[in-house]
C-alpha cells in the first residue's frame, strides 16, 4: 500500500455550508424554493447576467427540463457533441429525439463548429454545445447557424460556472443553458443544478414544469388562491437544505476560483515543459476565453500509455481517472442515432486522455507529489 493516497476529488466544507443547513431547519422551510433557493437564484442572475436562474436537482434534470421546454418530440434531431456526458443526449433522447453526434475540435476539446452545418436537417430542433472544461465553445459561429436555421441553443454549462467567452459569462449565449453542482464541480451541494434562462418566452412555463406541472409557484406569491395542474412536467427543484448549502459556497465563490486557478497554473506551469518533450498535450485555452479551472487534463500520446499513466500513479496512491467513452460509439448512442456515426477526434481523445486530482483542498505537497509522479513516467 503506497504512503500517499490522494484522491481524485476531496469533498469540503468552503463556509457557512452547515450553519445555513442548520438556518434552514430552524426556519422551518425545508422543501424547495425556501430563502436559501431564492437567495441562489438572485445570486446567478445577478452575477451572470441571465434573466432567470431556477435551482434544479441535477444539471440532467435542467438539460431535461429544456426539452420539455423546446417541446421536443419523437423524431426531432438534437445536435450534441459525442464527447460528452450521458445527460447532454439523453434529456432529448427520452423524448425519442434523434442525437446527431457532432465531433469534437482537437484543441478546445468542444463541438467543432465547422461541422455543425453538415448535421443540420429540416427536423433540427436544437444544438447543444458542452463548454468543455469551462472553456467557451465559438458561440458566435454557433449561434450564427442556429439563428439562420432558427434552431434553439441550449448551453451545456455543467462544467464552465464563471467561464467566459468573448468577455461575456458562459451560460448566456443559449436560450436556455444549464449547470452542475454535483460533487466534482467548482460550486456544489453534493448533487444538483441550474436551469438559466435567457429568452423570457421560457420563464412562465419553466416555472411550471419544475413544479410537477402545477401553478404552485404563483400561489406562493399570492397570485393565485388555488394551484392545480396546468402542463406536464415533473419535480426537479432542490431542498432549500441543499440550497443553504450551496449558497454558502457562492458566497465564498471568488476564494473557490482562486485557489482552483492556483492548482491548475501550478500544473501547467510544472508540467508544460515536461509534455512538450514527450508528446504529452496540455490543456488549450484560445485568447477568447476565460476559463474557470475546472479540470486539468494530459492527452497522452497513446491509449497504452493513457492506461500505464493510471496504474502508474494509482500505485503511488494517487487516483487519475479519464471520460467519456463517446456517446455515439455506446450501446444507446447508436441506436438512438438510428445509424453509425463517424467522430474520429472524440474516438481518438477519449482513449488518451486523463484528469488529475484538481480540488481545493488539495495540499500543496500533495500537488508536488503528482508532478513529480507524472514526470517520472517518461
Ligand atoms: C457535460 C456534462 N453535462 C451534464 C452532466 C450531468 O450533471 P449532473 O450530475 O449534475 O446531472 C455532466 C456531469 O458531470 C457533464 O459533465
Amino acid at each position: 500500500m503506497p504512503e500517499v493516497m490522494i484522491p481524485f476529488n476531496r469533498a469540503a466544507l468552503e463556509g457557512r455550508e452547515l450553519a445555513y443547513m442548520a438556518e434552514a431547519v430552524a426556519g422551518g422551510h425545508i422543501s424547495g424554493d425556501g430563502p436559501f433557493s431564492r437567495r441562489c437564484h438572485e445570486f446567478l442572475e445577478r452575477e451572470l447576467g441571465v434573466r432567470k436562474a431556477f435551482l434544479t436537482t441535477s444539471c440532467t434534470h435542467a438539460l431535461e427540463m429544456s426539452a420539455l421546454l423546446l417541446n421536443i418530440q419523437p423524431g426531432d434531431e438534437v445536435i450534441v457533441p459525442s464527447f460528452t456526458f450521458v445527460s447532454t443526449a439523453n434529456a432529448f433522447a427520452l423524448h425519442q429525439a434523434r442525437p446527431v453526434f457532432v465531433d469534437i475540435r482537437p484543441d478546445t476539446l468542444n463541438m467543432d463548429e465547422t461541422r455543425l452545418e453538415d448535421c443540420i436537417s429540416p427536423r433540427t430542433k436544437a444544438i447543444v454545445p458542452v463548454h468543455y472544461a469551462g472553456v467557451g465553445c465559438e458561440m458566435d459561429v454557433i449561434l450564427e447557424i442556429a439563428g439562420r436555421h432558427r434552431v434553439a441553443v441550449v448551453e451545456d454549462n455543467a462544467h464552465g460556472l464563471f467561464g467566459k467567452y468573448k468577455g461575456r459569462p458562459l451560460g448566456t449565449f443559449g436560450c436556455l443553458a444549464t449547470l452542475s453542482f454535483h460533487e466534482t464541480k467548482n460550486i456544489t451541494c453534493g448533487e444538483g443544478g441550474a436551469l438559466l434562462i435567457n429568452d423570457p418566452q421560457y420563464i412562465e412555463r419553466a416555472e411550471i414544469i419544475r413544479e410537477k406541472g402545477t401553478n404552485r409557484s404563483q400561489l406562493f406569491r399570492g397570485e393565485v388562491n388555488k394551484y392545480t395542474w396546468m402542463d406536464i412536467g415533473s419535480s426537479y427543484l432542490p431542498t432549500d437544505l441543499l440550497a443553504g448549502f450551496l449558497y454558502a459556497q457562492l458566497e465564498v465563490c471568488d476564494r473557490i476560483q482562486q485557489s482552483r486557478r492556483r492548482i491548475w497554473e501550478h500544473y501547467y506551469g510544472q508540467l508544460h515543459t515536461w509534455a512538450g518533450e514527450h508528446n504529452v498535450r496540455l490543456p488549450v485555452i484560445p485568447d477568447s476565453c476565460e476559463h474557470p479551472s475546472h479540470l486539468f487534463y494530459l492527452i497522452m500520446p497513446t491509449h497504452a500509455d493513457r492506461q500505464a499513466m493510471i496504474a502508474h500513479l494509482r500505485s503511488h496512491g494517487i487516483y487519475a481517472v479519464f471520460h467519456y467513452l463517446p456517446l455515439h460509439l455506446s450501446e444507446m448512442g447508436r441506436k438512438a442515432a438510428g445509424k453509425t456515426t463517424s467522430c474520429p477526434v472524440s474516438e481518438a481523445i477519449s482513449s488518451r486522455l486523463i484528469r488529475l486530482p484538481l480540488f481545493t483542498t488539495l495540499r500543496r505537497e500533495e500537488q508536488e507529489k503528482i508532478i513529480e509522479t507524472v514526470m517520472q513516467f517518461y
